[in-house]
């Protein structure tokens, strides 16, 4: 039985090195992806899977962010009165639905996703609780309500093969079992292993979704690859108590903290803009 998704952390803390030079200034998250910032793919992503709350962890030099979703009627008011009515119609479009709440939390040290993601303990609602990593854009299919659909308990990651010399990478999945349709059963993972190290080519992809008890192991997680607090371990290190699977989502994804993923995810995005204006017409 599906359950639902309250709670979705978006960690967008993160000082996007391989963005620089844009990055001194801009958050990597409002790169802009064809149409829209980085960042809107996954508030989209979020609302289409139903979440009641959305936590996003920013830098202190990183409020672009919080402007940016602060829904500003009056920008769409003065564009209407200007007679760009399609522009303000395609900006409403963008505001996040009422129902779905938005709060920041902050984190001040580059200490790693697993550090950002405790960060969100005093904002999350009852029940597991949703992350999307926002530089993974996934298009086709919304990665998050897909998997919201197949969970059944414990930690589901997200999963996609990838060649052997990448594996680096990625968190990487020990495989302990057949599949279920999508759901492979896993007994823990690898956060970035050695070259020739790595336990499978299944890698991790930015959605998960988490049992609260994740929280807690965060507390107790020490630093481990690139020194960091990695979420990676604290989900391995539940694997002895909650169950695991990775999940094969259908969606088409994008490093959108590369140069060469935004570039390939614009020209994505640009050919469904376009077919879909053609249906239109
Ligand atoms: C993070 C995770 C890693 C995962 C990857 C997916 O790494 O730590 O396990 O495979 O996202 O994009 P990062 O790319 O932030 O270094």
């Amino acid at each position: 039985m599906a359950s639902k998704i309250r709670t979705i952390v978006i960690p967008a803390a993160g000082q996007g090195t391989r963005l620089l030079p844009a990055t001194k200034v801009t958050p990597k998250e409002l790169m802009t992806v064809y149409d829209r910032p980085v960042l809107q793919y996954a508030i989209d992503e979020a609302a289409n899977a139903g979440a009641e709350r959305v936590v996003i962890i920013i830098h202190p030099s990183k409020e672009a962010i919080r402007q940016y979703l602060t829904h500003d009627q009056k920008y769409i008011r003065d564009l209407e009165a200007r007679g760009k009515h399609e522009l303000g119609r395609t900006l409403a479009q963008l505001t996040p639905p009422k129902q779905m709440e938005i709060v920041f939390a902050y984190q001040h040290e580059p200490l790693g996703l697993g550090h950002a993601i405790s960060c969100a303990a005093d904002f999350v609602l009852p029940g597991p609780i949703g992350i999307i990593l926002p530089d993974d854009v996934i298009f086709d299919a919304f990665c998050m309500g897909e998997m919201a659909r197949n969970y059944t308990g414990g930690h589901m990651v997200a999963a996609m093969e990838v060649a052997p010399e990448d594996t680096c990478n990625y968190g990487i999945f020990r495989l302990a079992g057949p599949s279920v349709g999508r759901c492979v059963a896993v007994s823990g993972m690898v956060e970035k292993p050695a070259l020739g190290q790595a336990p499978s080519r299944l890698a991790a992809v930015g959605r998960y979704i988490l049992d609260p008890v994740v929280l807690s192991s965060l507390k107790s997680t020490k630093r481990g690859a690139g020194g960091e607090i990695q979420l990676t371990d604290a989900i391995a290190y539940d694997a002895d108590t909650v169950a695991l699977s990775a999940f094969r989502f259908t969606g088409t994804r994008y490093d959108c903290g590369t140069h060469d993923g935004l570039l390939e995810a614009a020209f994505a995005r640009q050919s469904m803009v376009k077919t879909a204006r053609q249906v239109v017409a």
